[in-house]
């Protein structure tokens, strides 16, 4: 197959994520053109994928006024911008790969959904669970009729302590005013959209959500903190503390492209000296986890009624001990569940010889696929996009862009509801 011609928008770290599986991990394709107001994004994109210095450019109407010289757009900006920077592309009959959430307003979910048809392109939403080996596994188990008709789906993401602080306290994801997004919408729009299309035959019907910010709060700083924890908190504090940001973020850091972002260094060449010095002034990171100002819930639970009588139940923890997320499906004729960092699932079925139930364990870790980020779902989007484009057919992963919206106003309608303090007509 030829490689498949790609303009990347938007170079960070999602973007270059994909373009790596893309070139690197699977060979199947190049990138031709790059798109990012910061040159040294650019700089590092041709280094990294020998993108020509000529088709690199600061801003996408540099692109567009070039025409079609692409199959294909990977865009990977912030949230706000998807849209105004998607729909240009659409135009010019470019198929795209779309960072989730789509954006963060209906009104433009509703315009690019239109855009979308009208332009007759594919918009693959990055919902990459979908394509791990093991939440694919499920879908598969549920079509396959095992376990009959789904009743009930649960899911549970649990965020981990070192997550939750780079991503929703001190991140980038910390505040619905400043970045527009919920915490629903940045970190369980993929949970939702398990939810939709696990349960694809069903419409959702209405939903109730309750959550808040009850935990993570100034009152709940630990007695005698300071507000940045290398210049004021005093070591004993720090001590017994879970976001002290020595051994967070200096000692074992563990995502460490993004506490360093601010501080326009590349993570590889920033020195341990620049970091201290960044934590204790600027970096939102040195700042107390309790007290940095972020307004996203903590934790939330949403509960789906679908127009067949099927229920579905999400729940989300910020601060949880163990990072992961948790199934659990009910069906009329047996169940599932498991938990996918461990990469196990159960299946069970009611057992007449002894009223009790038999099980057997499917395990899908040592998968090939499972390779990368996200439980191999970023490798796995990848490659049925790549597939897609080349003319090839929509794997049981494949989102259409129908699918994705709905996933995303149901998201929109729970958050409505955790406002309103009641139930919403979806
Ligand atoms: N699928 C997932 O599981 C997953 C995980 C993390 C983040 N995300 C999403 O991925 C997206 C990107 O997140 P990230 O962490 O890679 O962000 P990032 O900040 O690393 O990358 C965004 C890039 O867009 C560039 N940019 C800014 N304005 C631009 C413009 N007008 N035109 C082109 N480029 C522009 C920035 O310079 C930056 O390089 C977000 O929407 C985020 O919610 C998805």
């Amino acid at each position: 197959m030829d490689k498949i011609s790609t303009l990347v928008i938007g170079c960070g770290d999602r973007a270059t994520v994909y373009a790596n599986e893309g070139c690197k991990e699977l060979g199947a394709m190049r990138i031709d053109a790059c798109v990012d107001p910061d040159v040294s994004k650019l700089e590092l994109m041709q280094k990294e994928f020998g993108v020509p210095a000529d088709n690199c450019f600061t801003s996408i109407e540099q692109a567009l006024a070039r025409g079609r010289f692409c199959d294909c757009i990977i865009n990977g900006t912030m949230d706000d911008l998807h849209v105004p920077t998607t729909l240009p592309f659409l135009e010019q009959g470019y198929d795209v790969l779309l960072e989730k959430p789509v954006c963060n307003n209906e009104k433009d979910l509703l315009t690019l959904r239109d855009a979308a048809k009208q332009s007759g392109c594919r918009v693959f939403v990055c919902h990459v669970l979908r394509y791990s080996p093991f939440y694919r596994k499920v879908k598969e188990l549920i079509l396959s009729g095992e376990i009959g008709e789904v009743r009930h789906i649960n899911t549970y993401e649990h965020v981990g302590v070192f997550l939750t602080s780079v991503s929703f306290v001190r991140g980038k994801w910390r505040s619905e005013r400043e970045c527009g997004s919920s915490l629903l919408l940045a970190k369980c729009s993929h949970d939702i959209d398990l939810i939709c299309w696990l349960n694809s035959g069903a419409k959702p019907d209405t939903v109730f959500s309750t959550g808040g910010r009850d935990f993570i709060t100034p009152e709940n700083a630990p007695a005698g903190a300071g507000t940045r924890c290398l210049v004021d908190c005093p070591q004993s504090v720090r001590d017994k503390c879970i976001f002290d940001a020595q051994t967070m973020y200096l000692d074992n850091c563990l995502l460490p492209w993004y506490p360093w972002q601010c501080t326009g260094k590349d993570y590889r060449e920033i020195t341990y000296e620049e970091k201290v010095e960044s934590l204790k002034t600027f970096n939102p990171h040195g700042q107390c986890a309790y007290k940095c100002g972020g307004d996203i819930v903590d934790h939330q639970t949403v509960s789906v009624r679908f127009d067949n009588g099927s229920y579905a139940t999400h729940s989300v923890t910020l601060g949880s001990f163990r990072d992961g997320r948790d199934i659990f499906v009910a069906g009329t004729l047996g169940e599932i569940d498991g938990r996918v960092d461990e990469g196990k699932l159960t299946v069970r079925h009611y057992d007449r010889g002894t009223s009790w139930y038999n099980s057997r364990v499917i395990d899908v870790s040592a998968d090939a696929d499972n390779a990368g980020a996200h439980f191999g779902g970023d490798r796995g989007l990848v490659r049925d996009f790549v597939n897609t484009v080349a003319g090839g057919a929509l794997s049981i992963s494949a989102s259409t862009i129908d699918d994705s919206v709905r996933g995303q106003l149901l998201v929109f309608r729970a958050d409505e509801s955790m406002k309103k303090g009641f139930p919403v007509k979806f």
